[in-house]
């Protein structure tokens, strides 16, 4: 599925109407309750079966953020993993909170949620006003560059993600998506080429 592309996985499921879905949607919330200290069975084969979209992430211009919900311990970083999915899968992320509900609730827990997913959509709604293809920070733009000249460096024609990097315009392209870089960023996007490079012809040699 990485290598050859998704359409020969043999699994059948729902896996292309949820992507239809979410392309066809400005924003998306993740959630999930905190199952032994990670997501729940379903959302991780959710995430699983999205494993390609990492190697060639798709939700450029699309709002995420993730809600976890929990008895006692341990959401804070399952919130962390999977706004860093959002991320991975193309998304312009919005940090995610972790609400803690454990029976049975005062009314002081209950309004306390309340607050915290009222701020929380409240943060939704400003990112989704925003412009949709912010200049990327300079950690995405060394993943970007890394990620395409490695794939350019040791991939060919036979791979699913040099053909789609090359059908997107990546190899040429300063980002995922038209964006100005500025002088300084477009400085250190070249070096972040060179030094890839330099990395993969020494780890070849
Ligand atoms: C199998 C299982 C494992 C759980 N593990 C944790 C956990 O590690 N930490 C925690 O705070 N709550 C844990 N809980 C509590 C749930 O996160 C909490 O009750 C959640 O709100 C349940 O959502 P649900 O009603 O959709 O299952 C667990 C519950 C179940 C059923």
């Amino acid at each position: 599925m990485f290598a050859k592309g998704e359409e020969f996985c043999p699994l059948e499921d729902d896996r292309d109407l949820l992507i239809e879905k979410m392309m066809a949607s400005d924003g998306v919330v993740f959630a999930s309750p905190n199952y032994s200290f990670n997501v729940s069975a379903t959302m991780k084969m959710f995430l699983d079966r999205l494993g390609f979209v990492f190697h060639r992430p798709r939700f450029f211009g699309k709002t995420f953020t993730s809600v976890v919900s929990q008895g006692i311990y341990g959401g804070d970083k399952i919130v962390e993993y999977l706004d860093f999915v959002g991320g991975g899968l193309g998304f312009n992320t919005v940090k995610g909170c972790c609400i803690t509900a454990f029976d049975p609730m005062t009314e002081k827990e209950k309004q306390g949620i309340d607050r915290v997913l009222a701020e929380q959509s409240k943060r939704f709604y400003e990112c989704l006003m925003k412009p949709a293809y912010p200049a990327p920070t300079l950690l995405k733009l060394w993943g970007f560059r890394t990620a395409r000249t490695t794939i350019k460096l040791m991939l060919d024609h036979g791979n699913r993600d040099y053909t789609y990097y090359g059908d997107k315009g990546w190899f040429q392209s300063d980002y995922y998506y038209p964006t100005r870089l500025g002088v300084l960023k477009n400085a250190a996007g070249s070096l972040f080429d060179v030094m890839a490079t330099r990395s993969l012809r020494r780890r070849q040699s």
